[in-house]
């Protein structure tokens, strides 16, 4: 069975020397990391501090077990080649366990806490034994900030290690905030390959038996036998959106999965905008959107979780609690991403990419011509019979800092006060292109109501329509029900200062299978009708599923797209609406009495004005 999560009072003194741990640190703390190491039987333990001289020699571990390999075009940068049955989330393999099944609720795994502890407890046992296992204290959010929270990883992975240096702040000053508190996050991950004595190690040890289990009630987060870092970066997927969902509920805040963005222009005007999108459907890309419409700017704040609270000016303010980004490669290019490219021109982690013979990284999508040579994300000569160069849920990890389009107050303790969410996914017909939601509560049903096409970010069945309300179907943490009831309560508290809600859909197909819109540094057009929808200024005509931009509303000036395109990516199809209602309230059915009555008056209102089109 597992060590109970740590406690303020520790039960048992323990003496710091025996775990090695810094002078100073929080006695609960000490004695919680000596519990996982009598449990994991690690070979030593290692404290980090997030300094550039410990990262420096993770590296050379790195390399020297042949984990990852230089990347000699771009400075500081490395080519990791996973387990190739080890590149995704794996949401069959994640568990919420509640106490009560009821708080995981329909969409979740739930697993008894008791059970799942003994089964973890079983496998955890002796796990480390041979390695090295690290401490790695962080915050979310800038240490202390109003919004922040703090965690503990501990791993047997370097390479997760590396990549929290990149994706949180690491270090000492985040160990010395927990002294005298018991508001931190323990997470435990393991890789599950023990080596015995003289044993040779592989360049990606890790175990084909998986769990990803939360305990919401104790905030822990137990990770067993994947390195994939949405599984075993638990700063990221499985603490700042699962287990600080539950935070949130219960402090009255909202940890979600979305962009951040500041977007302004030389006269003066900008809005704060987040935007919730499934996995690999655009986030990192908006997040750095360069717009093609002269004037506006775009400000990159995060790019894949926002945690957000009322402010005492009644607004709501928001912080990206990461320091970096785990982004998608393939498709990233000059065209698409070209912030995203001079980013990662050093000091990047790659993951599953494919290797050019003159030693730069290289992914569909990047150029139209394939390099002569290229090695793939297995180390084998590219061949296209093995399938793609690069894994297509290939990755880069990069500290935000380096994006030429931060904010230069992206860490603002504070954060940045919201004017617009913007919910979207993968919808190759039906949904328009943008639409605003008449009210918080009809933004509400907005976000309840998106689904999108599967990708690979997650194993599973590629290109399938799933519901995904609000792009956390696989990290809510708790009761989705309860979670919409959580988002109305939050429109009710924050009144007329609620920001402004709309749903986008970038992936509108023709009948040829190809985009409709041309996405990327256009999507500034959307984004500019939602400035205006925000400050009152631009038209707008409500119909039956929202309101949609009034003729000549949206800017077209200086784009080259047909008239018919625009009427299609406008179009509302309500019998199309009308029987996705059917598949809606089914999805909807399966809360039970933990779904709020509001959403329900939606569904109808929706219904009724399609009826009467
Ligand atoms: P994230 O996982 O939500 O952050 O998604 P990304 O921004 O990494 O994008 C995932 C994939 O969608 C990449 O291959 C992008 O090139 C592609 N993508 C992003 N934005 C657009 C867009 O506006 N239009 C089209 N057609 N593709 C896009
Ligand atoms: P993302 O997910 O595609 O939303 O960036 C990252 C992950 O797979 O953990
Ligand atoms: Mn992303």
């Amino acid at each position: 069975i597992l060590p109970a999560a740590p406690t303020r009072a520790s039960a048992k003194p323990v003496k710091p020397k025996r775990v090695g741990a810094p002078e100073g640190a929080d006695p609960g703390v000490v004695s919680w990391v000596a519990s996982v190491a009598e449990l994991t039987e690690p070979r030593d333990i290692v404290w980090c501090d997030g300094s550039q001289e410990e990262l420096q020699r993770l590296i050379d571990i790195m390399l020297e077990a042949g984990t990852i390999v230089p990347v000699p075009k771009r400075p500081g940068s490395y080519l990791a080649r996973s387990n190739p049955d080890d590149v995704a989330r794996m949401e069959d393999r994640t568990f919420i366990c509640a106490d009560d099944a009821e708080d995981a609720g329909p969409t979740n795994n739930w697993r008894d806490p008791a059970s799942m502890r003994q089964v973890l407890g079983g496998l955890f046992d002796g796990a480390m034994r041979g390695r090295t296992m690290y401490v790695i204290p962080f915050s979310m959010g800038p240490v202390g900030g109003p919004i922040s929270k703090l965690g503990i990883e501990i791993t047997d992975s370097p390479y997760v290690v590396a990549s929290m240096h990149y994706m949180t702040r690491v270090g000492t000053a985040a160990l010395e905030a927990m002294h005298g508190t018991r508001d931190w996050v323990p997470a435990v991950h393991s890789i599950g390959a023990p080596l015995a004595d003289g044993q040779q190690d592989v360049p990606w040890p890790c175990n084909p038996t998986r769990y990803i289990s939360h305990f919401p009630e104790t905030r822990e987060i137990w990770s067993f036998g994947s390195a994939y870092g949405g599984n075993a970066l638990l700063a990221k997927k499985c603490f700042a959106l699962r287990i600080a969902s539950v935070q949130a509920r219960d402090e009255g805040w909202l940890a979600e999965h979305m962009l951040l963005l500041r977007m302004k222009h030389d006269d003066g005007r900008q809005i704060h905008l987040a935007g919730a999108f499934p996995s690999a459907c655009g986030k990192t890309n908006l997040a750095m959107l360069q717009p093609t419409i002269p004037g506006w700017t775009v400000e990159t704040l995060g790019d894949d979780i926002v945690w957000m609270r009322p402010g005492p000016d009644g607004r709501l303010w928001a912080i990206n609690p990461e320091n970096g980004f785990f982004g998608v490669a393939p498709g990233t290019s000059e065209a698409t991403n070209a912030t995203a490219m001079a980013m990662m021109d050093h000091d990047t982690i790659f993951t599953n990419v494919a290797m050019t013979p003159d030693g730069d990284v290289w992914w569909e999508g990047m150029t139209k011509d394939v390099p002569e040579g290229l090695i793939d994300w297995q180390g084998r000569p590219y061949d296209p019979a093995n399938g793609p160069a690069a894994h297509p849920n290939a990755r880069f990890t990069v500290r935000a800092e380096q994006a030429p389009s931060i904010a230069p107050d992206w860490d603002a303790p504070e954060g940045v006060p919201l004017d617009a969410i913007i919910f979207g996914g993968r919808r190759p017909t039906q949904v328009p292109l943008v639409l605003q939601a008449r009210d918080w509560e009809h933004g509400v049903y907005v976000g309840a109501t998106v689904s999108s096409q599967q990708t690979a970010a997650a194993e599973g069945p590629v290109g399938e329509i799933r519901r995904d309300p609000f792009a956390m179907l696989p990290f809510c943490g708790y009761n989705m029900g309860d979670y919409f009831t959580h988002w109305i309560d939050m429109g009710h508290r924050l009144g007329r200062h609620a920001p402004k809600i709309f749903s986008v859909n970038w992936f509108r197909r023709d009948e040829d299978g190809g985009f409709l819109w041309p996405g990327f540094g256009e999507n500034a057009r959307v984004l500019e009708w939602i400035a205006g929808r925000v400050a009152g200024t631009a038209p707008g005509v409500d119909t039956a599923v929202g309101v949609l931009p009034a003729e000549g509303a949206l800017n077209l000036d200086g784009l080259d797209i047909d008239e018919a395109v625009m009427d299609e990516l406008f179009e509302i199809d309500p019998k199309a609406w009308l029987s996705e209602l059917v598949d809606v309230e089914a999805f909807f059915g399966q809360f039970g009495r933990a779904l709020p009555t509001g959403l329900v008056r939606q569904l109808n209102h929706v219904r009724w004005r399609l009826e009467h089109v």
